[in-house]
Formats: C-alpha cells, sequence, structure tokens
C-alpha cells in the first residue's frame, strides 16, 4: 500500500513545489502575510494591486462592497495604505460599522508579539477584534453606504449626532 501511494504523494510534492517556485509575483493576501497581518483583512478575489518600496500600496476592487465581520466592514472601490511590519497606516477606502454608523478606518495593528487581537483605530477610539476572525478572506457583497448612513442619522436625529461627537 505504501509503495503504491508513493509516486503520487512524491509527484504531488514536485508539483506543489514548482507551483510555488513558479510564481514570483506575490498576491496580496501574501504580502498581508509577510507582514504580520491576516489575509482577511482584505475582500477575497483581489488580483488589481500596486506595492512600492516604501510599503504604499494600493488595491483596487471591481465594485465598493461590504464584508461581514464581528462589525460589518466596508470597502471602497480604492484601498490604500501604508505597509508597515504589523501595521497598516494612512489607510484609505475602509470603514467600518458602529451602532448603525459608517466609521473611516485610519489605521489597523496588531500586536507583535500576538496577543491574537487586532485593532481598527476610528479616530480617537480603536476597536478591538479577534484576529482568528480575519483568518481568511471573505466574499464581499456589491453596496454602497453612503445612503444608509444618511438616512438613518436622519431617522436618529440627535441621539446619532451626539453619538458622532463623541467617537470623531
Ligand atoms: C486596475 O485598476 C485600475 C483603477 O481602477 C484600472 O484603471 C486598471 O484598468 C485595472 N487593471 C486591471 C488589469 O484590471
Ligand atoms: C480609483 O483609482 C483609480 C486609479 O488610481 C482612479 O482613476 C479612480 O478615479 C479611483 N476611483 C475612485 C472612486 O476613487
Ligand atoms: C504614507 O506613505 C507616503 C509615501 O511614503 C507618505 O507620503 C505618507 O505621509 C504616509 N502616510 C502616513 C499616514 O503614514
Ligand atoms: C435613503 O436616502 C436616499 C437619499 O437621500 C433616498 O434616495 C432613499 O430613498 C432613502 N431610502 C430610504 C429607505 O429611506
Amino acid at each position: 500500500m505504501f509503495h503504491l501511494q508513493s509516486p503520487l504523494v512524491f509527484l504531488l510534492t514536485i508539483s506543489t513545489l514548482s507551483r510555488i517556485s513558479s510564481s514570483s509575483e506575490q498576491t496580496i493576501y501574501q504580502i498581508l502575510r509577510l507582514n504580520g497581518l491576516p489575509m482577511g483583512l482584505l475582500p477575497k478575489g483581489i488580483t488589481n494591486f500596486t506595492l512600492d518600496a516604501s510599503g504604499r500600496f494600493e488595491v483596487h476592487l471591481d465594485h465598493a462592497c461590504n464584508a461581514k465581520f464581528e462589525d460589518e466592514l466596508h470597502y471602497d472601490l480604492n484601498v490604500s495604505g501604508n505597509l508597515t511590519y504589523g501595521q497598516i497606516g494612512g489607510l484609505s477606502g475602509i470603514s467600518a460599522q458602529d451602532l448603525f454608523l459608517w466609521f473611516p478606518v485610519k489605521e489597523i495593528r496588531v500586536d507583535i508579539p500576538s496577543s491574537g487581537l487586532i485593532y481598527f483605530d476610528v479616530g480617537v477610539v480603536s476597536k478591538q477584534f479577534s484576529l482568528s476572525s480575519f483568518e481568511t478572506p471573505r466574499e464581499c457583497l456589491a453596496s454602497s453606504n453612503q445612503i444608509i448612513t444618511k438616512n438613518l442619522s436622519r431617522k436618529f436625529g440627535m441621539r446619532i449626532n451626539d453619538h458622532r461627537e463623541t467617537l470623531l
């Protein structure tokens, strides 16, 4: 049994190795991983991106979309930021929903060494989530968030405005 299987195992090993070594181009998900960040920070299926030597990246999605985590995240058509180990600074194009409102995420960082937590800086406050929920890239459903925010803030009036002022 073992002898019959081993040629197959050998072939699989060879093909896996050659696939890895032949892909000189790294995916944006591999780049996140190499920087100590979870791949699920960006939605599934991204192939159009740029990264310069300073760590400045730009990601172009096919459409703006929402993905569900512990909170819902919204991704604009273009997402950009500065990538350093364990951190994305100067982030633009991602917002997080909280109490019906969308807050632009300015910075994302993880603890090094890892505490299993990831922090989203949305202004003066930072929200923490468990790192494991960002392990794999999620499906992202086409969506535009601006309209939702406008309608809800109109509906909830002062209460929402007060909340926004305390957070931003
Ligand atoms: C990548 O995105 C940019 C900006 O949206 C667009 O101009 C360009 O055509 C895209 N490239 C590919 C290969 O899809
Ligand atoms: C996205 O980026 C492309 C290329 O940089 C630019 O042409 C386009 O206007 C941007 N779109 C939005 C909605 O910002
Ligand atoms: C991001 O990087 C660019 C280019 O290196 C730099 O000009 C910019 O100030 C940086 N932004 C932040 C918020 O770090
Ligand atoms: C939300 O607001 C937009 C723009 O003001 C309006 O067109 C739309 O009908 C509103 N939707 C709801 C459900 O009220």
